[in-house]
């Protein structure tokens, strides 16, 4: 009976159920390292906040707010803040397990962390925004700063909102605390390259998968689920690279072009009104984006979109994930049966936090280095954890999520026993 109501117990086709069985497939890679693995299946805290606000119209309204660290094994939590309606405690461990395993994947000094808050800020006004995001930061003040916990973009949260979460903090500490939070504004300590850094993760990783599959990028057709701030920087990259936009897929519906959508033209109607707006593509329903021609998918939105059925019918050769957890286990095995190429997330989207952690170090040593220098490390450092990672899957015969759980969780798990359980 206690066993069925805890926390840890997933539900049903939840994000969470996803990461815990990407977990269960690591441990007979683990070696004796396996024994320490139910600590990767365990939040380390998970802090449940209530977020009440006075709206424009005088009303009250209260919103559910979650900041969850995973696991702080290896160094401080790190991991962005979501806004969206359907937001939960459970979403919020499976994103904050997934930057654990991701950190430690590309080798960051970090665990990981997420967290969330129950809430549509498109039915916000600004006024409205700005007192949800600083009374949230307040409530989570008391876990989270420069060397224990540092939030950052996700869905829906920006370079303004990290503004508001670092004044809010610094206010309550009483100094300015500039690296309690990644992904601010340039003139607030934030760092050259890290808006267009994830996309670029993307990119790179996938240029790299696309050669060793002997995919031409030259007239690759790609497909995009999600076209904000990851989704829309890696097509334009890909795009600069050659390759044509076939589909593009967000919250207002789906269009496609097998000529290769104008990107130049596409990225401010998307942003404005979003991608149904664009003359320059035909809408179509939102499943026929599944069965769209195309050589490489990225899927760029939420979780769980890539389910078994979409699995079977994709007729892409390589699948980028840009988003967190977007396919759901069954649809892995399915992929892989089927000879497609999953460059999974925990690996693939990694370049946002490489620059965040860019970020921090710059903050801390007051010291700011050029683009240039940030993209050179940045595809050093992702370039660097895809060979190993590649390696690890060669010699097991294993799939790429897999390699790369397997290299993170030795890192995690090694860094635990060194450590040694406290008290
Ligand atoms: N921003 C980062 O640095 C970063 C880093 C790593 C991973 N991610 C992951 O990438 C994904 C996208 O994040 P983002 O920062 O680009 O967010 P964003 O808010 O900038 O964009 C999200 C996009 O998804 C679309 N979308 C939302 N619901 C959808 C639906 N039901 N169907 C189709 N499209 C839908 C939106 O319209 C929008 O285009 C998330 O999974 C996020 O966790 C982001």
């Amino acid at each position: 009976m206690s066993e069925k109501l805890s926390f840890v117990n997933p539900t049903a086709n939840s994000p969470w159920g996803t990461y815990l069985s990407q977990v269960d497939r690591v441990v007979p890679y683990l070696g004796p390292l396996a024994r320490w693995v139910e600590t990767l299946k365990r939040p380390k805290r998970a802090l449940i906040v209530d977020v009440p606000i006075e709206m424009d119209d005088g009303t009250i309204a209260h919103f559910e707010g979650y900041r969850v660290q995973h696991n702080l094994s290896r160094g401080p939590g790190k991991g962005g803040v979501r806004f969206h309606p359907d937001v939960t405690l459970e979403e919020v461990m499976a994103l904050s397990a997934w930057m654990t395993i991701k950190t430690a994947a590309v080798n960051l000094p970090y665990g990981g962390a997420k967290g969330g808050i129950r809430v549509d800020p498109k039915k916000l006004s600004l006024q409205e925004l700005e007192k949800v995001t600083r009374r949230y930061t307040s409530e989570i003040g008391i876990i989270i700063g420069p060397h224990t916990d540092i939030p950052a973009p996700d869905v829906n949260t920006n370079a303004q909102i990290m503004a508001w979460m670092m004044d809010t903090y610094s206010m309550n500490v009483g100094g300015t605390a500039t690296g309690v939070v990644t992904g601010k504004p340039l003139h607030l300590g934030g760092s050259l390259g890290r808006v267009k850094a994830t996309g670029r993760g993307v990119f790179v990783t996938g240029r790299e998968a696309a050669r060793r599959l002997g995919l031409d990028l030259r007239g690759a057709r790609i497909a995009v689920q999600g076209f904000g701030n990851v989704g829309s920087v890696a097509a334009e990259l890909f795009a600069e690279a050659g390759a044509k936009i076939v589909a593009v897929q967000d919250h207002t519906g789906t269009i496609v072009n097998s000529n290769g959508l104008d990107l130049a033209t596409l990225i401010p109607v998307a942003n404005k009104e979003g991608v149904v707006a664009f003359k320059g593509g035909e809408v179509v329903p939102n499943e026929a984006f599944w069965d769209v021609a195309c050589d490489i998918l990225i899927p760029a939105a939420l979780e769980g979109q890539i389910t078994a059925e979409r699995a079977q019918k994709t007729s892409a050769k390589l699948v980028l994930e840009g988003a967190n957890g977007p396919t759901v286990p069954m649809a892995d095995d399915i992929l892989a049966e089927r000879g497609v190429l999953v460059v999974p997330d925990v690996i693939c989207n990694a370049g946002g936090v490489t620059v965040s952690y860019f970020e921090w170090v710059q903050d801390f040593s007051s010291f700011f280095w050029d683009e240039d220098e940030i993209n050179v490390r940045l595809d050093r450092i992702m370039m660097k954890a895809l060979n190993q990672i590649w390696d690890t899957a060669d010699r097991h015969k294993i799939t790429l999520r897999t390699a790369t759980y397997a290299v993170a969780c030795e890192r995690i798990l090694m860094a635990r026993q060194e450590r040694g359980l406290y008290p």
